[in-house]
């Protein structure tokens, strides 16, 4: 069978842009095109500058040593389709906001109307790959749809791939991934689609990582990888208020925890609660599966895990409140990050919006720093969040800063939010303290701040609290 030599990528976002720019670099013999409907989006990754549309730690280089080389972004996506063998589908899929399944199901039209795309103006055999993480027998639609609407000549193999990379590790994600996982249909075509896109990945992915199954078990894989990390969190974060209620320290928990080799180390950090763009969709896109088959226990069980994320951020506003003697009403908080996590400008279902939100129905005022996130996306997420407030009256009672310092002014509160590094290292803490209201609070959010830091920071005049430690640790 022949090669993969020409890839198109539908969809250049988080997901479609650092993928297939590490496909172009490692695979400098397949030429890649990625394209989109959003003609900004795509200008941003064509900028001289490379001032790209996202923000993730070496993308810049990545891109920078491939683009107009083998590797392109354009808004031409029939020429895109036509011209690959191997077209990747990486567009977003939300949650449904209404209709069947509002708030759970996952919203399928870009997909849909991206799988028509292709359908339309294909003139030659391809293999359709989901990238986009979709519900269980997506894949099954997608061939309806091409085989129902495709040219004669034209055959179209479907691939599930889904991607487990992470924001802010991205490119890190792709050179040495745990795993790629590659489904199929288990016929003579399907295998021989499977071993084409094995071959892709084979450049630069050790082939015993390169895990080959059957469609069915790859969507729901991903849904479930998604689904067991977000749990470990809610776990913990569970056992964060066991800790503060107590005198345990959730850092010696989770630490004592990990030491098991069946539950290691990682992604026991305790938090204000989990956000990014997946967890919340993938897990509530699971509960909906689980209903639509009438397992109604297993929908209850996925469902506590986003339900327990919902109290950790109600929790963790409301100790704010309480800790401030009660009230905050015209009072000034600082809040220290509003991306989602560190590392990355991305600030979808950031548990910093739900805090600031929150003190904003309690009437305070907020100034907000954060070193990534443009401010027209702070303005527009809080307008969103806050429903029933304008955004004229949002702005009067919100600031945005250009530093930390900046915003901690005049402060009667700080909040971290996000674990950017510049807060665990680069913070002035005697200068920031001259410069608040007294008694001036520091709320710890994302476990920053270790016994003597915190002990330190006493020391110097602050109230500290941090998340899952009892007031005084
Ligand atoms: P995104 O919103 O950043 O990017 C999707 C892009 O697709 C947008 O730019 C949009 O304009 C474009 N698009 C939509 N319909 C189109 C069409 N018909 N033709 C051309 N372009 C179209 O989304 P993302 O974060 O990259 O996520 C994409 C998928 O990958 C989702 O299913 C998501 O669940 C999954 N995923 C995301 C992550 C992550 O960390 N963000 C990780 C793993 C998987
Ligand atoms: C996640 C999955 O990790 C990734 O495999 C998948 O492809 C997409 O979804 P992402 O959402 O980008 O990636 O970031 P991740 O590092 O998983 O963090 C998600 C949220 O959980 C963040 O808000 C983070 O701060 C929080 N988190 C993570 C914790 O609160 N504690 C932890 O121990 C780990």
């Amino acid at each position: 069978p022949t090669k993969v030599s020409k890839i198109c990528c539908i969809g250049a976002g988080y997901v479609g842009g650092p993928t297939c720019a590490v496909i172009a670099l490692k695979c400098p013999h397949i030429q890649v095109t990625i394209v989109d409907l959003n003609k900004s989006r795509i200008d941003a990754w064509n900028t001289p500058d490379f001032k790209l549309p996202i923000y993730e730690p070496g993308l810049e280089d990545v891109v920078r040593q491939c683009r107009g080389r083998n590797l392109f972004f354009s808004t031409d996506v029939d020429k895109g389709i036509q011209e690959a063998d191997l077209i990747f589908v990486s567009v977003n899929t939300p949650t449904k906001k209404s209709g069947v399944g509002a708030g759970f199901a996952a919203d399928l039209k870009y997909v849909e109307s991206a799988t028509r795309q292709i359908a339309a103006v294909a003139t030659s055999s391809k293999i359709v790959v989901e990238k986009s993480t979709v519900p269980c027998r997506t894949a099954e639609s997608m061939r309806t749809i091409l085989e129902a609407n495709s040219k004669p000549n034209c055959r179209f193999d479907i691939l599930s791939n889904p991607e487990f990379l992470a924001e802010g590790t991205a490119i890190n994600d792709l050179f040495k991934p745990d795993r790629v996982l590659i489904g199929s249909l288990q016929t003579e075509e399907g295998k021989e689609a499977c071993e084409k896109l094995k071959e892709v990945y084979a450049n630069w992915v050790d082939p015993t990582r390169i895990l080959t199954v059957g469609l069915w078990s790859s969507e729901l894989t991903k849904l479930a990888a998604n689904a067991m990390l977000a749990q470990r969190i809610s776990s913990i974060n569970a056992l964060s208020a066991i800790c503060e209620a107590t005198g345990a320290n959730i850092d010696e928990v989770a630490y004592s925890i990990g030491f098991d080799s069946r539950i290691g180390p990682k992604f026991l950090k305790a938090s204000v609660g989990f956000g990014g763009s997946c967890f919340q969709k993938d897990i509530l896109n699971l509960v909906y599966l689980s209903e639509s088959l009438h397992l109604k226990e297993v929908a209850e069980y996925w469902r506590q895990v986003v339900e327990m994320n919902e109290y950790q951020k109600r929790r963790f506003s409301k100790r704010v409140v309480d800790t401030l003697f009660n009230t905050i009403t015209g009072k000034n908080i600082a809040v220290l990050g509003f991306a989602f996590k560190a590392d990355t400008g991305d600030t979808r279902e950031s548990a910093s919006i739900t805090l600031i939100r929150d003190f904003l129905k309690e009437r305070a005022n907020v100034s907000i720093y954060d070193p990534q996130v443009p401010h027209e996306q702070i303005w527009q997420d809080l307008e969103e969040a806050c429903g029933d407030m304008g955004i004229e009256e949002i702005k009067s009672s919100v600031t945005l800063r250009p530093t930390a310092l900046d915003a901690t002014q005049c402060a009667d509160a700080l909040v971290i939010a996000t674990e950017w590094k510049e807060f665990r290292e680069g913070i002035d803490w005697q200068t920031v303290y001259d410069g608040m209201n007294k008694p001036a609070f520091v709320f710890d959010g994302r476990l920053i701040l270790g016994l003597e830091e915190a002990e330190r920071l006493r020391r110097i005049g602050f109230k500290v609290t941090v998340i899952g430690r009892g007031n005084g640790m």
